[in-house]
């Protein structure tokens, strides 16, 4: 098993690629997500530590009979929930060939050809940014991770480690950024929350208010973070003026666009995100909106030497000796990992084969999509709206005529009640926000098979469920 011959090598091959031919064929009939417990799950696995091999094709069956049945669908097309990319059959070889290679990309002479790829694919996305010349940056395992290391270089950059660092963020920002900031110890307590206005966007006058009391409180702003694309509505900052913001009180600025910055590939979103080429850093998530599967993260720097500066370290068994300036190139300088999968090789596969064209048109159907719900529900007497749909991600919830008279509490729970059945019923699957102290049904489309028929199909599933709900609240 450990080496197995050509022929073998090649039997396993045709076996998988048999499953997925036949699993991305099928994808429109599996149910999303089903009833299951951990209890059945682990019934179906055989716990013992084994000592003796089992032959490939005993392997395989467990995945296809217990681990496909019992997983969540993430490439089906009503998989709306939280930000999920569906993957892609490209990308899927592309993991397979890094794997094969085994390219472990630390610095340039471990993996010279992977380390160029990466810097080249990292360089395309910069130019996607509109970012200038000199910014770089890296693949990481994620937005978090990303977020992670722009907190830190944007620490790096203030460079006063005895200050009392203050940073703000939307009330509307993703966890990570509170959890970087509590990992890096400049403490949860020290990222400031403003308030939103209607459409869920930082209100600027806000944080102005807020940066003076802190300056005149004694501590040191140092960071402000621009949300492109909220978790919770999509909502994208007003990102020039926040830059103008950071500028009058020389803060970092970082714009978290792990779910929505390659929206501006779309021409019809193009508009929300200008001025996002202004940031020091930004933190996207390829293995969100470029649909492909996880993991891969991506931080850009403006000016990557501050990176350097944070994260470079150096010892006895990784120093680079002998070599000119772009053969010693690490990539350990400017992130916080050492050993790294080769993930760009399927970040350059995307691109270089789908190119950028239709990307922004897979895009752009999805944010077509999103909108189109909305008509719906607006069009409709029994869903309402609870949020403007800005990108892709729609925030509602089912009020049939025998809820309208009942209290927003009753409303809540009804609607807590409708998600769980959806997504146990299957066709369909969303998940759940709070929005102005209000339960939401959420959804978000980040699929490029995702049709309007399943817009449709996904009111009519909420409709179905919910009657089979018992009526008393
Ligand atoms: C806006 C935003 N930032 C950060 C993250 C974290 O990204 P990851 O799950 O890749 O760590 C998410 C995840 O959904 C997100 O939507």
């Amino acid at each position: 098993m450990l080496d197995p011959s050509a022929d073998e090598i090649r039997n396993w091959g045709n076996s998988v690629i048999q499953l997925m031919t036949n699993y991305f064929g099928d994808l429109r009939d599996h149910k999303v997500y089903g009833r299951m417990s951990s209890r059945e799950i682990r019934g179906r696995l055989d716990s013992a530590l084994p000592t003796h091999g089992t032959d490939f094709e005993a392997l395989l069956k467990v995945f296809r009979e217990t681990i496909i049945p019992f997983s969540r669908q993430n490439a089906h097309p009503r998989m709306f929930g939280y930000v999920q990319s569906p993957g892609t059959p490209l990308a899927t070889f592309a993991d397979l060939l890094a794997s094969t290679l085994n390219a472990n990309l630390t610095v340039w002479r471990s993996a010279p050809a992977p380390v160029e790829l990466e810097r080249l694919t990292i360089d395309w996305v910069r130019q996607i940014l509109g970012f200038n010349a000199e910014a770089g940056g890296l693949f990481v395992s994620g937005g978090s991770m990303a977020n992670l290391a722009a907190i830190a270089t944007a620490r790096q950059a203030k460079n006063r480690s005895s200050a009392r660092l203050r940073m703000y963020a939307s009330s509307e920002t993703h966890f990570s950024i509170a959890k970087a900031a509590a990992l890096l110890g400049i403490g949860r307590e020290n990222v400031r929350h403003v308030p939103v206005d209607k459409h869920f966007k930082i209100r600027t006058d806000d944080l102005v208010a807020k940066i003076n009391a802190d300056v005149e409180a004694g501590y040191v702003p140092f960071c402000v973070v621009a949300n492109a694309g909220t978790v919770n509505t999509g909502a994208v900052d007003p990102l020039a003026e926040i830059r103008e913001v950071a500028n009058r009180f020389q803060l970092w600025m970082h714009v978290d666009g792990s779910y929505g910055a390659f929206a501006l590939l779309a021409e019809s979103a193009r508009k929300l995100f200008e001025g996002i080429e202004q940031a020091d850093s930004i933190a996207l998530d390829p293995h969100k909106w470029l649909y492909l599967p996880v993991d891969v993260g991506c931080i850009i720097y403006r000016a990557p030497e501050i990176a350097r500066a944070t994260f470079s370290h150096e010892a006895e068994y990784t120093r680079v000796i002998g070599e000119e300036a772009d053969e010693a190139f690490a990539f350990w300088d400017y992130g916080p990992e050492l050993s790294r999968r080769f993930r760009a090789l399927k970040v350059w596969m995307l691109l270089k084969g789908v190119g950028l064209d239709s990307l922004g048109e897979a895009i752009e159907s999805n944010l077509v999509c999103a909108r189109y719900l909305e008509s719906m529900v607006r069009a409709s007497d029994d869903f309402e709206m609870v949020a403007p749909v800005e990108l892709s991600i729609f925030c509602f919830r089912h009020v049939p005529s025998h809820l309208r008279s009942e209290s927003p509490q009753a409303i809540d729970d009804f609607n807590e009640r409708l998600l769980i059945a959806l997504q146990r019923d299957g066709s369909s699957y969303l998940s759940n926000t709070t929005l102005g102290g209000r339960f939401a049904l959420r959804g978000c489309v980040l699929n490029y098979r995702t049709t309007l028929r399943d817009m449709k199909i996904l009111l009519d599933d909420l409709r179905r469920v919910a009657k089979t709900l018992p009526t008393s609240v």
